[in-house]
C-alpha cells in the first residue's frame, strides 16, 4: 500500500521536476501563434526518424505518437517540451506508450541535443548496440528509463556517467529480472561523477557486488534513494540515514542487508522510510521521534528488538506504521494520541503484552489495524466500534478477552475483514442488532479458537460474505434452517465443534464446507447449493451413517471429498467418477463394503486416495494407472485379495503406498527398472501373505539379506522390514538413505555390527534394531545419542550407549547426550505430530493440503498467513532459544 503512494509520489515529484524545468518558457496562450512556428525543422525530422522506427505493441491502447504529423508543430505534440525562446525540444515524454524501439548509436533521439529531460519509462527499448549517444545529451537533468525490458547492459551505466548535470536518475527493472548488474566501481563512479543528483532510483538492479559502504559517499543532496530488492548485501552504514536532505530512503527487499537505525541525534526530513524484509536489527532509537515530517514507516520482517520508543507520539504526520515481524516486546506504549493521520498500524507477529493501549482508540482515521500475533490481553473496550473508518481488523492469537456483539459490529459500516480468531477466552453474542442489518461490506469474519456459544445467525443478510470460520468453538446442537438460509458465505468453517444437525444447507455459492469433528449423526446432508460452485467438502470425524447419497455425484467441480471416519456403509458409488476435477478422496475409517469401483479415468486428477479401513474386497482396479498424478495411495486394513501392484510402479509421483493387513500374496519381483516406484518414500506392506526373496517388507515371510540396492530409495522416510526372516548384515548403504525418519528391523535374524554410516541419517528418530543377533560397539554421536535401549534388547552381542554393558576397550562413562530438556522436548513434540500419520514431512504436506482451504484472500491477508506458518515454528516463544546443528524434519519443509 505504502509503496503505490510512494510511487505516484515519485511520479508526481518527477513530473513537478519537469514542470519546474520548462516553466519559465512554457506556451502563454497569447503566443500560440508564433509556436505554430516554433518547432525547429531538424529537430521535427529527428522525432519523425524516431517514430518511424518504432513499433506500437498494444494496439488498443492509445499513445501519444499518433499525434506526431508535420501538420502540427512539433512543440505540440503529444509529450514534447520546447524552450519557448529558441524552440528546441527540451522534453520527452513517453512513459507508458507501450512502444518498441531500438536505441542504437544512430538513433535519432541523440539529435535533441538540448534534451533536458527524458522519460521513457515502461516501454519495450533494446540496444543492440554497446554504446549509445548518451554524451551528446549534455543539458539532460531528468532521465527515466524504468522497465524498459532491456537486456544485459551494464555498459549502459557508462553512458550514464556522461550526463553530468543529471538531477534525478530511475533506471529500475521489473522485479525478477535480475540480469541488470552494476558492479561497484560503475556505483562509485555514479556518486562521484553525478554530483548534482536529488532523485536515484535503481530498485532490482542487481547490487550484489556494490560494497554498502560505498553509499556513503552519496551526495549530500539526494533525496530520494530507492534501492529496493537489489540483492545488496553486509553492513549498511547506518550514517546514509543522516543525509540531510534525505526524504524518502527504500532499502526493503534486501534480505542479506544487515544494520541499525542511528541510536542518537538523528534528525532528517525523512518521509518515507522503507525497510521492510531486510535484516535490520537493534532497538528502535529514542531520536526516531525527531523524524517530525515522516508519514510511512515501514519495518515489516525485519529483526527489530526491544521495546517501542514513546517518542513515537512526536511522529504526528504519519499515516502508515508497520512493524510486523520484528521480535519487538513489552507493552505497546500509550502514544497514539496525537497520531490523527495514522490509516494503517500493524504490530503483527512480535512479542507485545499488556493490553491494547486506549490510545489507539483515538486514531479516528485509522484502516487498517492488526495486532494478531502476539500476547496482548485485557478486553476490548467498546469505543474500539467508534473507529467507524475500519475495514480491515486482526487481533487472532492474542489472550483477549470479554463478548463482542452484534450491535458493535454493526457500528463499523466500512468492515470488510474481521479476525479475531485464537482468543480463548472471546465470546461473541447475536444480541441486539435487528435481523435485517446487512454489513454491507464484510468479507472476512474469522472467529476460530474462540469462546463462541451460538452461530452468528446476524451474519445472514450479510452480501458479500466469503469466509465465515467458527471453526474451534463450543457451538452446540443444531444449527436451524432459518439461521443459514440465503446466506451468501463461499467458504464456511464449522469445524471442531458440538453440532449435532444441521436443518439443512440452504447456501448459494458454497465453494468450501468444512464440518469435520462435529456430532453430527444421521446420514449425510443434503446440500442444496449451486452444484458446481463447491470444491472442497470435508465432513470426516462425526457420526454419520448411511451410504454416499447419489448426489454427490452431481458436485461436477469437487476437488476435495473428505468422509473419513464416520459409520458410512455400502457401497463406493460408481458415479463418483464423473468427478472429473476430484484430487483429494478420503473415505478412510468407515464400513464401506464390495471392490473398490472403476473410479479412475483418463487423465484423473486424482493425487490422494484413503481407502484404509473399510471392508473392502477385491482387487485394486487397474484403471488406477491413469491417475498420473497419485502420490499417496492407502488401502490398508481391507479384505484386499491380489498380487504385489507392480503396475504402479510406473506412476512416478506416487510417494506412498500403503497396503498393510490386507490379502496381498505372491512374490515381490526383485527387478526394479529407475523409474519404477521412483519417487516412492514411504510403503507399509505389512501383514500381508507376500513370499520370496525380498525387496521387503515386515510381518511376511521375506528371508536372506537386505538388498543394497535399498540405500538407493533416496527419499524414503521410513523403512520397515521387521519381524522378517532377514539374516546376513545391515547394509551399510542404508546410511544413504539422507531422509530417512524411521528405521525398523526389529525381530529379524540379522547379525554383524551396525554399520557406523549410520550415523550420518541425521534426521532419524525412530530405531527399532532390537530382537536380532548383532553384536559390537553401538555407534555413537548425532541421533544415536538420543537413543534409548530399547532400540537394542534381545542382541545379547551389543554393548555401549546407551547399554549398561560396556565394551571391553572403552573407558566407563557414556558420552552425554548433546540435547538439552527443551530441545528434546521440541523434537519428541515434532515426532508425536510425525507420526500421527506416515511421517513428519509427509503430514505437513497433508495437513496444509487441508488446512489450505484456499480462499481469495487479499494478498496481504496470504502473505501474512504465510509468515504465520512460518512463525508457528517460532519467532515469539523460541526466539532466545539457541538452533540445534540438527534439528530433524521440519527445517527441511
Ligand atoms: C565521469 O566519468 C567518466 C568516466 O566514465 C570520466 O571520463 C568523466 O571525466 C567523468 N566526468 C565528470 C564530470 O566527473
Ligand atoms: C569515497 O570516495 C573516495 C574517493 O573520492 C574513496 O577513496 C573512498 O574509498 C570512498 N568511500 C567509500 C566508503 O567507498
Ligand atoms: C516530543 O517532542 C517535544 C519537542 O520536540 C519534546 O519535548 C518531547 O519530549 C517529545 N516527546 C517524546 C515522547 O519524545
Ligand atoms: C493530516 O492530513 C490532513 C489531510 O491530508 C492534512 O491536512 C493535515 O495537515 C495532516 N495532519 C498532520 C498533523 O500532518
Ligand atoms: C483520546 O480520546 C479520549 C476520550 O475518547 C479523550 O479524552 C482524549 O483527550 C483523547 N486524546 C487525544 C490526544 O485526543
Ligand atoms: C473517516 O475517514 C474519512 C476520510 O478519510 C474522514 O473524512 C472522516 O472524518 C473519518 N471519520 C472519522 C470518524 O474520523
Ligand atoms: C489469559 O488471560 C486470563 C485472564 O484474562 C489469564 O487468567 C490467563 O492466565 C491468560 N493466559 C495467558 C496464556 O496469558
Ligand atoms: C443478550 O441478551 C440476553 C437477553 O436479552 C441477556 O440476558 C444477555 O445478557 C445479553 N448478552 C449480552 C452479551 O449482551
Ligand atoms: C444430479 O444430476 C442428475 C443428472 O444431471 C439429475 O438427474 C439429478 O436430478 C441430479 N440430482 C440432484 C439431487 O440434483
Amino acid at each position: 500500500m505504502g509503496r503505490l503512494i510512494w510511487f505516484s509520489q515519485i511520479l508526481c515529484l518527477s513530473f513537478m521536476l519537469l514542470q519546474f524545468r520548462v516553466q519559465s518558457s512554457s506556451p502563454s496562450q497569447s503566443s500560440l501563434d508564433s509556436l505554430l512556428h516554433l518547432c525547429r525543422p531538424e529537430e521535427r525530422s529527428a522525432l519523425l526518424d524516431f517514430k518511424s522506427t518504432t513499433n506500437v505493441v498494444l494496439n488498443d491502447v492509445s499513445h501519444g505518437l499518433e499525434t506526431w504529423n508535420k501538420s502540427i508543430d512539433c512543440c505540440l505534440w503529444e509529450g514534447i517540451t520546447c524552450d519557448m525562446t529558441k524552440g528546441h525540444v527540451i522534453g520527452l515524454d513517453l512513459s507508458r506508450q507501450r512502444i518498441e524501439a531500438d536505441l542504437t548509436t544512430n538513433s535519432s533521439l541523440f539529435r535533441l541535443e538540448k534534451l533536458q529531460s527524458l522519460n521513457l519509462a515502461d516501454n519495450y527499448f533494446s540496444y543492440p548496440n554497446l554504446s549509445f549517444g548518451f554524451q551528446r545529451w549534455k543539458s539532460l537533468t531528468y532521465l527515466n528509463l524504468a522497465y524498459l525490458g532491456f537486456p544485459d547492459n551494464s555498459l549502459l551505466f557508462n553512458e550514464v556517467f556522461l550526463l553530468p548535470k543529471l538531477v534525478s536518475l530511475d533506471l529500475s527493472i521489473s522485479p525478477g529480472s535480475g540480469f541488470f548488474h552494476l558492479d561497484n566501481i560503475r556505483f562509485q563512479m555514479l556518486v562521484h561523477n553525478l554530483t548534482e543528483l536529488r532523485f536515484l532510483i535503481l530498485n532490482s538492479v542487481n547490487m550484489s557486488l556494490v560494497v554498502p559502504s560505498s553509499l556513503l559517499n552519496l551526495t549530500s543532496s539526494l533525496e530520494y534513494l530507492g534501492l529496493r530488492d537489489c540483492l545488496l548485501q553486509g553492513n549498511f552504514p547506518s550514517q546514509v540515514f543522516q543525509l540531510p536532505s534525505l526524504q524518502l530512503i527504500d532499502l526493503s527487499s534486501n534480505n542479506d542487508l544487515r544494520g541499525n537505525l542511528p541510536q542518537s541525534n538523528w534528525s532528517s526530513p525523512f518521509k518515507y522510510l522503507y525497510l521492510s524484509d531486510t535484516s535490520f536489527l537493534g532497538e528502535l532509537p529514542h531520536s526516531i521521534g525527531n523524524l517530525k515530517f515522516l508519514e510511512e514507516l515501514d519495518l515489516n520482517n525485519c529483526q527489530f528488538s526491544g521495546s517501542i520508543p514513546k517518542s513515537l507520539a512526536n511522529l504526528t504526520k504519519i499515516t502508515y506504521l508497520d512493524f510486523d515481524s520484528n521480535l519487538l516486546q513489552g507493552s505497546i506504549p500509550d502514544v497514539f494520541g496525537k497520531l490523527h493521520n495514522l490509516t494503517y498500524l500493524s504490530f503483527f507477529s512480535n512479542c507485545f503484552s499488556g493490553e491494547i493501549p486506549t490510545s489507539i482508540f483515538n486514531l479516528t482515521s485509522l484502516s487498517f489495524l492488526s495486532l494478531s500475533s502476539n500476547k496482548l490481553s485485557g478486553s476490548i473496550p467498546s469505543f474500539f466500534f467508534d473507529l467507524v473508518n475500519l475495514t480491515s481488523v486482526g487481533l487472532s492469537s492474542n489472550n483477549l478477552t470479554g463478548t463482542i456483539t452484534a450491535t458493535m459490529l454493526s457500528k463499523l459500516v466500512y468492515l470488510e475483514y474481521l479476525d479475531l480468531s485464537n482468543n480463548s477466552l472471546l465470546s461473541l453474542s447475536n444480541n441486539g442488532t435487528s435481523i435485517n442489518y446487512s454489513f454491507p461490506n464484510l468479507q472476512y469474519f474469522l472467529f476460530s479458537s474462540c469462546n463462541i456459544h451460538k452461530f452468528p445467525s446476524f451474519l445472514r443478510k450479510a452480501e458479500r460474505l466469503q469466509e465465515l470460520d467458527i471453526s474451534k468453538n463450543k457451538i452446540s446442537g443444531q444449527i436451524h434452517k432459518w439461521e443459514i438460509e440465503g446466506m451468501s458465505v463461499k467458504y464456511l468453517n464449522l469445524a471442531y465443534n458440538f453440532l449435532t444437525d444441521i436443518d439443512s444447507f440452504g447456501f448459494g455459492n458454497l465453494v468450501a464446507v468444512d464440518l469435520r469433528s462435529n456430532l453430527l449423526q444421521a446420514s449425510l446432508p443434503i446440500l442444496s447449493t449451486t452444484w458446481d460452485s463447491m470444491n472442497q467438502l470435508y465432513i470426516s470425524g462425526n457420526n454419520l451413517i448411511g451410504e454416499i447419497p447419489s448426489s454427490y455425484c452431481n458436485f461436477t467441480s469437487l476437488g476435495v471429498l473428505v468422509l473419513a471416519n464416520n459409520s458410512l456403509r455400502g457401497k463406493i458409488p460408481e458415479c463418483l467418477r464423473n468427478l472429473r476435477s476430484l484430487s483429494i478422496l478420503d473415505l478412510r475409517m468407515n464400513k464401506f463394503h464390495g471392490k473398490i469401483p472403476n473410479l479412475f479415468v483418463t487423465n484423473s486428477n486424482l493425487d490422494t486416495l484413503h481407502l484404509d479401513g473399510n471392508q473392502l474386497e477385491g482387487i485394486l482396479p487397474r484403471s488406477l494407472v491413469n491417475c498420473s498424478n497419485l502420490e499417496i495411495l492407502d488401502v490398508g486394513n481391507n479384505n484386499l485379495n491380489d498380487t504385489f501392484p507392480h503396475w504402479l510402479g510406473v506412476l512416478t509421483e506416487l510417494k506412498v503406498l500403503i497396503l498393510r493387513a490386507n490379502q496381498f500374496h505372491g512374490a515381490i519381483s526383485n527387478s526394479m527398472p529407475a523409474f519404477y516406484f521412483s519417487q516412492l518414500r514411504i510403503i507399509d506392506v505389512a501383514q500381508n501373505d507376500f513370499t520370496g526373496l525380498l525387496p521387503n517388507f515386515s510381518s511376511n515371510q521375506f528371508h536372506g539379506p537386505i538388498p543394497e540396492e535399498l540405500g538407493e530409495l533416496n527419499s524414503l522416510l521410513i523403512l520397515n522390514l521387521s519381524h522378517n526372516s532377514l539374516n546376513g548384515q545391515i547394509p551399510s548403504s542404508l546410511g544413504k538413505l539422507a531422509e530417512l525418519e524411521s528405521l525398523d528391523l526389529s525381530s529379524n535374524k540379522l547379525e554383524g555390527m551396525i554399520p557406523e554410516q549410520l550415523t550420518n541419517l541425521t534426521f532419524l528418530s525412530i530405531l527399532n534394531l532390537s530382537h536380532n543377533e548383532l553384536v559390537g560397539h553401538i555407534p555413537e554421536g548425532k541421533q544415536f545419542n538420543t537413543f534409548s535401549n530399547d532400540s537394542y534388547i534381545g542382541n545379547f552381542g551389543l554393548c555401549g550407549f546407551p547399554l549398561t554393558k560396556k565394551c571391553h576397550e572403552e573407558e566407563p562413562g557414556a558420552p552425554a547426550s548433546q540435547f538439552d530438556e527443551e530441545d528434546d522436548s521440541t523434537i519428541v513434540f515434532e515426532r508425536k505430530f510425525a507420526l500421527a500419520g506416515y511421517g513428519c514431512g509427509l503430514v505437513l504436506g497433508l495437513s496444509l493440503g487441508y488446512i489450505a482451504f484456499i480462499t481469495g484472500k487479499p494478498w496481504w491477508l496470504v502473505k501474512k498467513v504465510e509468515k504465520y506458518q512460518q512463525k508457528l515454528l517460532g519467532r515469539c516463544n523460541r526466539s532466545n532459544k539457541k538452533r540445534k546443528p540438527k534439528t530433524p524434519t521440519n527445517a527441511r519443509r
